[in-house]
């Protein structure tokens, strides 16, 4: 890294979590996240009550940012903030709050895209940590996002794969809705998943053609699956929930890594990054790590708060943005389906 210090504050605020960090050259001194609970009352997240919870959130979680790393506002070097893609209203405060501050401190500011942001928290300096090398495929899977990406260099990144329908994360959610498992029901089926048969039910997986996914099926052949053996057994969900679980998470784990072969024969690259809150399910990691004896991959999975929605990853993109001398202007706006 270089002689210069470099502090960069990074705001995240594109789905319901409200995020800063503060970086120096590279390494994170704070990463502070304020998930909001609200959504959970209604199993799923409500826009109009991110965007307020946002505005709620945005100031003191900065300001506890900046607290945490020890610095004050006046030695940041940059602002870096999430631009898109996400839900306009909660992208809007983010946006808002880091002109503003960038404009009354006179220091650049830089858009991120969040997708590329979840690819690049794996250059995010740490102990211990192998980065990934140029090019790989980074696989980023998560309640809103399911994408696989190749990777040539830090901004030169080409979409090769992403669902059609919904995200995985949502398969996950859905299916355990059905289940009458809380919000978000991914952590649920995950450990009810270790303790039942992976191959006691079968769900068909969906035929997409190339690298696209798509989970909507999945969710409806559950619901019907569900509904076939509660009318000839009331209590089937109960007595069955381990081994449904697990079915389920076993289905979700082999369209990714049907799709994950594919990619790695199509494209000769067997670096495989991996990102977003999927990536913590047990057996993903167990699947990835099979792969690497099968199948000659080599795998990276970041600590798992870069994993979520977080700040940290806004941060080492501002940072790497910063020293290519990128900066936004006072005038960009804010971008629902900004593209990688
Ligand atoms: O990255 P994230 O925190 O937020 C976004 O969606 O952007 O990901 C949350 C998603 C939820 O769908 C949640 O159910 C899922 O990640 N998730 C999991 C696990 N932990 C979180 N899904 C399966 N197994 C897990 N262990
Ligand atoms: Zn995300």
């Amino acid at each position: 890294m270089s002689s210069q210090n470099i502090y960069i504050l990074a705001i995240e605020s594109s789905c319901d979590d409200t995020a800063a960090a503060v970086m120096h050259n590279g390494r994170i001194l704070s990463n502070i996240v304020a998930s909001q609970k609200i959504h959970e009352e209604y199993g799923g997240v409500v826009p109009e009550l991110a965007s307020r919870a946002h505005q709620q959130n945005i100031v003191p979680v900065v300001d506890q940012a900046l607290k945490k790393a020890g610095i004050s506002k006046a030695q940041l070097t940059a602002i870096a903030f999430t631009r898109g893609p996400g839900l306009m209203g909660s992208l809007l405060v983010g946006t808002s709050f880091a002109k503003s501050l960038a404009y009354g401190l006179d220091i650049p500011l830089i858009d991120v895209n969040h997708m590329q942001a979840h690819i690049l928290a794996h250059f995010i300096e740490e102990e211990d940590f192998t980065k990934p090398p140029f090019p790989f495929l980074a696989m980023t899977i998560s309640g809103g996002h399911t994408q696989i990406v190749k990777v040539n260099s830090y901004f030169d990144m080409e979409v090769i794969g992403e669902t059609i329908d919904d995200a995985v994360g949502e398969a996950f959610d859905k299916s355990g809705k059905l289940l009458g498992l809380g919000y978000p029901a991914g952590p649920e089926i995950d450990k009810r998943a270790r303790l039942g048969n992976p191959k006691a039910f079968q769900f068909t997986k969906p035929k997409v053609d190339g690298l696209n996914f798509s989970f909507s099926g999945l969710k409806t052949a559950i619901l019907y699956f569900i509904q076939k053996q509660v009318k000839a057994n009331s209590n089937f969900i109960e007595e069955h929930l381990n081994d449904i679980c697990a079915s389920i998470q076993y289905t979700i784990i082999g369209i990714l890594t049907d799709k994950l072969k594919l990619a790695t024969k199509q494209t000769g690259i067997t670096h495989i990054a991996i990102g977003g809150g999927v990536s913590a399910n047990s057996g993903i990691r167990e699947a990835l790590k099979k792969g690497e004896q099968k199948f000659g991959w080599t795998t990276y999975i970041p600590k798992f708060e870069y994993t979520t929605d977080n700040a940290a990853m806004i941060a080492i993109v501002g940072h790497l943005k910063y020293l290519e001398g990128n900066y936004a202007d006072q005038s960009v706006m804010a971008s629902a389906r900004l593209k990688i």
